[in-house]
């Protein structure tokens, strides 16, 4: 369904952490990816990080993700950049390697490539110095996990025209980033600058034994990191202030900039010992998981958050809904594009990381979550849109009943399919049923009244809605009534 788009090509030079998380990304989004990385363990390694983001990134979207790309490997960088229509370098932190790789990869790559740096400090003009073609190379630094996190700090220099800035903005965003654009070049951009402050200062306080490497996690975790994460320093701060806002706060604690309160100007020595110090206390509060088990703790609760704040379209939660509204078109039938004679795909999604238990499998309470999704879909096919509701009708839900039939992992794909069993006046019945591929997952039976907001009480639905369900009941009349329809739990004995 919706239009054929046709499939782009990244090319990944270098795939460790950042490449493989880079490629995951584009991947998951619909786009081919190439992989350049003479470490004959690439392969291995961007296969764990790619498993990780199956699990996790698909879910994070109400609407499917583009069908995957094709990911290969190659031996030659050239092979890997012809006809990419990005190139994204991930080679470690070392300038003259940096500038020996885009002298490669130009002679090779299409002029009208973007090619982007995942370095954590150079500037643009730095990687673009003695460049066949300096004003393709910007800066688009990430963070890890790349698959999840939305901020990608795009830096270009003055070499760049402003419209490979803007397509650069246009391509992140469809994979889902927040490109952030900075505006002035500066090492280090703008928030490894900031959690370089944090580093150092956190540093000291191990050293100084002020604090356990543990301490200083739970006081950023069990408070200011929450709030951090929701609404970032400024807006935080504001807050703070009370209802005189930000000029009250900056009296209240401005004078505090000039107390002992930061030890930033000063770099602790990592000798041996501070470094010992430092590497036996993480082992002391985290040694008792791998580090892939500490990968999926993150996932999980990254997941949960953005899923949280997309609730309240705020914050990161504002940039996944608004990647949702890019894949939303075409991605469900309307009423004139669906074969009213079958039953009808009322949601088609991923299961979240969110929707399971601890055991990996989607929790019992999520299906009907699911389900709700559907009737909803359903509810606006037949035209109970919002504009509907908003003019004073609606539906309310009298009841449902569920059968679980099979059980479904986060990260695969489910969909719903809906049977009208009713539909005339104010009495509306159906029954869902929901598939992973083939297999049937669970069916839900609901069965709605139309209703005036205004009085509460059961009312007609308007003409076209009534007009709707005719279609549809006249459609599908040849379909079976439903093995497990009108089914209840028997009264034992
Ligand atoms: N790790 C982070 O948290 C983080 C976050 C944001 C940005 N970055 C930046 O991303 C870049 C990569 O960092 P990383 O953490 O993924 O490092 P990494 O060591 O995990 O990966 C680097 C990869 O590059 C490969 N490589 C080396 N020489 C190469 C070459 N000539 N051509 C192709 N591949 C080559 C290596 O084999 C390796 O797989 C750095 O510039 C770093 O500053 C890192």
């Amino acid at each position: 369904m919706g239009e054929e788009k046709q499939v782009k090509t990244a090319a990944i030079i270098g795939g460790g952490v950042i490449g493989g998380g880079w490629a995951a990304r584009f991947l998951l989004n619909g786009w081919n990816v190439r992989v350049f990385d003479p470490d004959p363990e690439a392969e291995r390694k961007i296969g764990e990080v790619l498993g990780n983001a199956r699990r996790s990134l698909p879910g994070l979207s109400d609407v499917p993700l583009p069908p995957e790309g094709a990911l290969t490997f190659h031996e030659e960088m050239a092979e890997a950049v012809q006809g990419a229509a990005w190139i994204q370098e991930s080679v470690p932190e070392r300038l003259d390697l940096k500038l020996k790789v885009y002298k490669g990869l130009q002679e090779v790559c299409d002029p009208g490539a973007i090619i982007g740096s995942s370095t954590s400090g150079f500037k643009p003009s730095e990687l673009q110095d003695g460049a066949l073609r300096p004003e393709q190379i910007v800066v688009t630094h990430p963070f890890n996990p790349v698959y999840l996190l939305p901020l990608v700090e795009l830096v270009p220099s003055q070499a760049n025209a402003p419209e490979l800035v803007d397509r650069a903005k246009t391509l992140l965003m469809s994979v889902g980033f927040f490109p952030l654009h900075v505006r002035k070049e500066i090492d280090a951009h703008i928030a490894d600058r900031f959690l370089e402050a944090v580093w150092r200062e956190a540093l000291w306080l191990v050293k100084d034994g002020v604090a356990t490497t543990e301490e200083v996690d739970e006081a950023i975790r069990m408070g200011f990191g929450i709030r951090w994460a929701q609404m970032g320093l400024f807006e935080t701060y504001r807050v703070a202030g009370g209802e005189a806002g930000m000029r009250h706060f900056m009296a209240q604690f401005g004078p505090a900039l000039k107390w002992p309160w930061t030890k930033l100007m000063d770099v602790p020595q990592f000798t041996d010992e501070l470094v010992d110090m430092i590497a036996d206390q993480s082992d002391a509060q985290s040694g008792q998981y791998s580090i892939r088990e500490l990968e999926r703790i993150r996932d999980n609760n990254l997941v949960g958050m953005m899923r949280a704040l997309k609730a309240q379209n705020y914050g990161a939660g504002a940039v996944l809904n608004q990647h949702d509204a890019l894949l939303r078109p075409g991605a469900l039938p309307t009423l004139d594009q669906a074969d009213l004679s079958q039953p009808i795909l009322t949601l088609a999604r991923a299961v979240p990381l969110d929707w399971t238990d601890y055991n990996g499998h989607m929790n019992e309470a999520k299906y009907l979550e699911a389900f709700a999704a559907a009737t909803d879909r359903f509810m606006e096919i037949i035209g109970c849109d919002m504009e509907y509701i908003s003019s004073g009708g609606s539906y309310f839900t009298a009841e449902n009943h569920i059968r679980y039939v099979n059980e479904v992992h986060a990260g695969e794909k489910i969909e719903v399919r809906t049977q009208m069993l009713l539909g005339r006046g104010k009495k509306l019945h159906v029954f869902h049923s929901m598939y992973a591929g083939d297999m049937l997952l669970a069916t839900a039976e609901s069965f709605l009244l139309h209703v005036s907001l205004e009085t509460r009480r059961p009312s007609p639905p308007s003409p076209e809605i009534e007009a709707a369900m005719a279609r549809i009941a006249k459609a599908q009349a040849g379909l079976p009534y439903p093995e497990g329809a009108g089914a209840a739990i028997r009264k034992p004995g």
